[in-house]
């Protein structure tokens, strides 16, 4: 069992005559730059580079994708097409013939890293992307990895894919330029408005000082702090330690929620007191259950990978399993709301408001929702749900619905209205003053005062 970082990420500094060339031609903005996936990570990144005038091109396997793009129209809810369209100008392109790997001067690695069926890191998009791009690399190229995983994989999965491909690696030959590699974790926040994207600091690990500076030129185009670390698996554990923070601390107050719910007190209003401290205190909030592509997925790439040191992640197991007991709450507060009005679960009629896994974005990736409408519906209820991002949810990996949305004005017909994602533009007022029984999962319903609200 060797430390992540193994014996390449010490090794000395590599062509500094490289370096000095690559920053000459950042200032003039001749490099160009590769975006592999493009997805809610990969495209805002491409346009951001877009925005700073660098000449992007944009890799991904999905044709539709591709075209679209190409076609100056978007596929995420908040980006605009005009955005598509002016990056286009300063010549932003999509393709999905990987050859053209070799014209560009960095390759930014966005693909997806979910888990397996048996909660195992899926690296297979990691994987088949080296084994795409390998065969097109080129010395003096910087490659990056920046989906989230376990600490190592930049060591042990993508540099032996470089290698593999007949590649010179900087870092094994200092006296040649050769590849540069580095790991830097995207930190990007779908539907936070507060933080513009440029004030999110960006970590990065170099396998050598070379690499590092490398991308923190490049990232610092973009980003105004760049934060140095030792290593890729440093980079890539401090992207880890971030996640199991918020999935722990989430865990905790959805706890407390439960008890609180026993004591007959309010935990929002707890929560919201113990926000005014002014330091040592964090807020975090109780809710459905987990969901996204990062927080309900990532911890357990470390855990996975702990078990390599024969060490048990004990937080994220416990955190776990009480994130994933969630829906049931939810399940079990429908029934017990229903009961208090003489009627069963079986054969009541539920609209769900919300399928997005967090309020005010487009994205369905392990929501509660999904779990929710199953169990409901797998208990006898007849299941609808209302969600203004999605006029239908099909099938996915892990959920087969097949549903359309039903609209708002149908809210009196249905024997509940459960809240899972408290989307802004709902009008909760009216939607409690129509409903005949609310469940609020999430406490939208905060401030209004009625005995159809059960809060959960
Ligand atoms: N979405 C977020 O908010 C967020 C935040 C921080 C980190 N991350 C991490 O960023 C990574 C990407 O996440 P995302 O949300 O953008 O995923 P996504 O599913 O939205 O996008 C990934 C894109 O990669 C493409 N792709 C898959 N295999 C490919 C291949 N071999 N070559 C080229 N393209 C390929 C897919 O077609 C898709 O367009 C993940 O590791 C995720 O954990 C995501």
């Amino acid at each position: 069992m060797n430390p992540a970082s193994t014996d390449i990420s010490s090794a000395a500094v590599s062509a500094p005559a490289s370096l000095a060339a690559w920053r000459a031609r950042l200032e003039q903005r001749e490099l160009q730059v590769g975006i592999i996936g493009l997805g809610y990570v990969g495209l805002p990144l491409a346009l951001l580079f877009s925005a700073e005038r660098f000449r992007v091109v944009g890799f991904d396997i999905d044709a539709r994708k591709v075209e679209k793009l190409n076609a100056g129209q978007s596929y995420i809810y908040r980006i605009e097409p005009e955005h598509i369209q002016a990056a286009q100008k300063s010549g932003l392109r999509a393709t999905s013939d990987f050859s053209e790997i070799a014209s560009v001067d960095a390759v930014l690695i966005c693909v997806p890293t979910p888990l397996s069926e048996h909660r195992t890191p899926d690296m297979s998009y990691i994987v088949s992307t080296m084994e795409k791009i390998a065969p097109h690399l080129r010395a003096g190229q910087l490659v990056v990895l920046e989906s989230t995983t376990y600490p190592g994989t930049t060591v042990e999965v993508v540099v032996p894919a470089i290698e593999n491909a007949g590649n010179v690696l900087a870092v094994r030959e200092p006296e040649q330029v050769g590849v540069y590699v580095a790991f830097s974790p995207e930190r990007e926040d779908p539907g936070n408005t507060r933080v513009a994207r440029k004030d999110i600091p960006k970590v990065i690990g170099g396998l050598d000082a070379v690499a590092t500076e490398m991308a923190a030129g490049l990232y610092n185009s973009i980003f105004n702090r760049v934060v140095r670390v030792s290593s890729p698996a440093a980079a890539e554990m401090t992207k880890l330690l971030e996640n199991i923070y918020r999935c722990v601390n989430i865990a905790l107050v959805n706890e407390l929620k439960l008890l609180c719910l026993r004591m007959g007190l309010d935990i929002w209003e707890i929560i919201d007191a113990a926000a005014t401290k002014p330091f040592g205190f964090q807020a975090f909030y109780p809710g459905p259950g987990l969901g996204g592509h990062c927080i309900p997925i990532d911890p357990f790439y470390l855990s996975w990978k702990a078990k390599e040191y024969d060490f048990s992640t004990r937080f994220i197991e416990l955190a776990g399993e009480v994130n994933e007991a969630m829906p049931y709450h939810v399940l079990q507060s429908v029934m017990t709301a229903l009961n208090r009005e003489r009627k069963s679960l079986r054969g009541s009629k539920v609209l769900v408001l919300g399928v997005a896994y967090k309020k005010d974005v487009d994205d369905l990736r392990e929501s509660p929702a999904l779990t929710i409408i199953e169990m409901l519906q797998h208990e006898g209820a007849a299941v609808s749900y209302n969600d203004p991002f999605f006029a239908h949810v099909g099938h996915g990996r892990r959920y087969s619905l097949n549903m359309d949305s039903t609209p708002l004005n149908r809210v009196p017909e249905f024997d509940c209205v459960l809240i899972v994602t408290d989307h802004t533009a709902y009008d909760y007022k009216k939607i409690v003053a129509e409903a005949q029984l609310v469940v609020d999962s999430r406490n939208a319903t905060r401030g209004i005062d009625s005995p159809k609200i059960a809060r959960c």
